[in-house]
């Protein structure tokens, strides 16, 4: 004869159980999948678009962000100074910027979206020391030929206002124009590419 009594604790223990391990094991998957959903800090930071107000920046300018853990400059350039860039191909070492890095859209003279605003990762191409900015022309230290621009003081490389490298001087190719786009008028996104309907 059956014995109801047990059969009925032994099917709610088993019931018991199973319903305990079920959650179990959806806590161990959860916690992953959860985990995926949300985006990493550390991911965000290492690779997020950087949103800059450049309203502010008074012609002639320099300021600095920070963008893939790198120093990204955004300079507002003066009318003299573009016209200066014109004169300086028979300086340069890669004037057209054909072996250099940058967006499709900012492959021009000022290597720029818009003239007056210039956009580079602030890393000299030789070995990657921080270039400072040289906005002066002929300054003592410097002499007459200096046209204004960034000067390297690891090696001596000379680059324009555009980035671009001078002849004769360690570093290779011009400096890195970074992906960017315009939002608005007054403001830009570094790490997002233009589209042609912003050029
Ligand atoms: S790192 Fe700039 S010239 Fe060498």
């Amino acid at each position: 004869m059956i014995d109801e009594s047990v059969d009925k604790s032994k099917r709610q223990f088993l019931t018991t159980a199973l319903t305990v391990v079920g959650a179990v094991g959806t806590g161990y998957l959860a916690v992953p999948f959860l985990s995926q959903m949300q985006p990493s800090v550390k991911a965000m930071a290492a690779g997020a678009p950087v949103e800059v107000d450049i309203s502010k920046i008074e012609p002639g300018q320099l300021i600095r962000v920070a963008w893939r853990g790198k120093p990204v400059w955004v300079l507002q350039r003066s009318p003299e100074v573009l016209e200066t860039l014109k004169t300086l191909d028979g300086q340069l070492r890669d004037p057209e910027s054909d072996e250099s890095e940058q967006p499709v859209l900012s492959k021009n003279p000022a290597r720029s979206l818009k003239p007056e605003i210039f956009v580079a990762v602030g890393l000299c191409t030789h070995l990657g020391c921080s270039p400072t900015f040289r906005p002066e022309v002929a300054p003592h230290d410097l002499g007459a030929d200096w046209k204004g621009g960034f000067f390297c003081p690891c090696h001596g490389s000379w680059f324009d206002l555009a980035g671009r490298v001078y002849k004769g001087v360690p570093a290779p190719t011009n400096l890195e124009v970074p992906p960017y786009r315009y939002i608005t008028d007054t403001q830009i996104i570094i790490g997002e590419a233009a589209e042609e309907k912003n050029a």
